[in-house]
């Protein structure tokens, strides 16, 4: 389903918050990201489309900003801050635990192409370690069972929806 269909009311929400639609193009592309795993070829059509838009303007935006990855990541972009306030409170070990328990190395994408994970330095939520942000959503004060406990409900939603897309 194309963005503009799947993200509708998340669009309308963003577009309405700027005089000039072209002003969210940042948001957009976001959620282009959430929605392929990484900033592709087909993300970037449909921003323009919807933000009447070259699409080398809208590439060209997304390859400044390091928070656009151009390269495929997983649906669910884990990044843990082991930075020295996290690492004080079990950030090390956490980010180890939760590369073992999806199988990946760093930077490593899971089997099922759901997972990137992959560690950041300070992301301004010390106070609330182990923390790490999936998809610039702020995950806080979390443990392995919580993970776990998070990442089988994604992979079960993920199978749910192959599940109706093949009915
Ligand atoms: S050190 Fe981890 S959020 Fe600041």
């Amino acid at each position: 389903m194309a963005l503009k269909d799947k993200y509708a009311d998340r669009i309308q929400h963003h577009l309405s918050k700027y005089p000039e639609t072209r002003s969210a193009v940042m948001p957009l592309l976001y959620i282009a990201q959430e929605e392929y795993g990484y900033i592709n070829d087909e993300g970037v059509a449909e921003v323009a489309e919807i933000l009447d838009m070259d699409p080398t303007q809208v590439r060209s935006i997304a390859g400044f900003y390091t928070m656009y990855s151009e390269k495929p990541k997983g649906k669910y972009w884990l990044q843990v801050c082991t930075d020295l306030a996290c690492a004080l409170n079990g950030a090390d070990q956490f980010h180890k635990d939760l590369k073992e328990y999806l199988g990946v190395e760093e930077a490593g994408t899971s089997e099922d192409g759901l997972f990137t994970v992959e560690h950041v330095m300070c992301l301004a939520a010390c106070d609330k370690a182990p923390m790490l942000q999936c998809n610039f959503h702020y995950m806080e004060n979390l443990d392995m069972e919580k993970m776990k406990a998070w990442i089988e409900e994604k992979r079960a939603e993920y199978q749910a929806e192959l599940d109706k897309a093949n009915q």
